[in-house]
């Protein structure tokens, strides 16, 4: 069997330098490989933005080929438990760092861990912060307790804004030859919501059917509903006729496998304009 490529790991930037948009961050990191000194980091904010992308670029930049040594990623909120984690931070740490005075570790999700287990991670930073320095990665800082937050370097990543995320779009269109009409685009836009991993795997999926690439195959590969169909939904529910509405929703779900939270999404930003009126 061949393998596809999976283009969220393809286009994944293995330099400070590739990453898109984050331009304070990029230049306050890259600045930390020049001096060659690494506090340690948090890097807070919503998925696809480049916290993991940051996180590997950094230690390439730094170490070199030497970087898969020197580096380890885990998930923090391992559902076996903090002690795991702690297991597996201690076998890394045991051993010396290649060509370096310290190795990286990467904690995904450090939010999803309880008061408790933040405590113990504490330590365990404490306990190896001699040869290591840990760049915790979560969605929302507040959840991390301030002792852990007061040791890091706190990073606020944003979603990529609409001029960085076409040109990404542009990147990957002339890569892969295909084309993509301006509706299209622009439909990428609006379902990916500044999360460049979205832009990324809606663009394969759509890719593999079409040469061209239109609108309606961005909505029929990124499970979201159109504008037009939710207003369209949401007009007959509002004017009583709320049966029909849901019976019209229940065969779009059905038929796009779409789940409840991407109907919530796609009503959230139809809705946003009028809200914030
Ligand atoms: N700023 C960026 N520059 C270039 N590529 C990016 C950027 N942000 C995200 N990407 C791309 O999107 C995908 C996901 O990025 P990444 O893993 O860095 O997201 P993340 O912020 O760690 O998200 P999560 O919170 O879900 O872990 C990768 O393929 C990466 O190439
Ligand atoms: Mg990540």
């Amino acid at each position: 069997m061949t393998e596809i490529d999976v283009w969220t790991e393809k286009y994944r930037p293995d330099t400070l330098s590739e990453v898109v948009g984050q331009e304070k961050i990029v230049d306050r990191l890259t600045s930390f490989v020049e001096e060659d000194s690494i506090p340690h980091l948090m890097f807070a904010g919503p998925a696809g933005t480049g916290k993991t992308t940051c996180a590997m670029s950094l230690a390439q930049d730094l170490y070199g080929d030497s970087w898969r040594q020197n580096f380890m990623e885990t998930n923090a909120s391992d559902e076996r438990g903090i002690d795991v984690v702690r297991e597996r931070i201690k076998d890394f740490a045991r051993t010396k760092p290649v060509n370096a005075d310290y190795k990286i570790i990467f904690l995904d999700e450090a939010d999803a861990l309880t008061q408790d287990a933040q405590q113990a991670l504490r330590r365990t930073m404490e306990q190896f912060s001699d040869n290591c320095r840990f760049i915790l990665s979560c969605n929302y800082s507040s959840k991390i307790i301030d002792p852990i937050q007061s040791r890091c370097a706190v990073f606020r990543f944003n979603r990529l804004d609409d001029e960085d995320v076409e040109k990404y779009i542009t990147r990957i269109a002339e890569n892969e030859g295909f084309k993509i009409s301006r509706e299209a685009i622009d439909a990428v836009l609006r379902v990916s919501g500044g999360d460049l991993r979205r832009v990324t795997n809606v663009l394969q999926t759509a890719s593999m059917t079409e040469d061209k690439i239109e609108e309606e195959d961005i909505y029929g590969a990124s499970a979201s509903l159109k504008p037009d169909e939710t207003e369209e939904i949401l007009e007959k529910a509002l004017k009583g006729d709320f049966i029909d509405a849901r019976g019209h929703l229940a065969d779009i779900m059905i038929e796009r496998g779409l789940d409840g939270q991407d109907v919530i999404n796609a009503i959230h930003t139809k809705a946003e304009p009028l809200i914030s009126r």
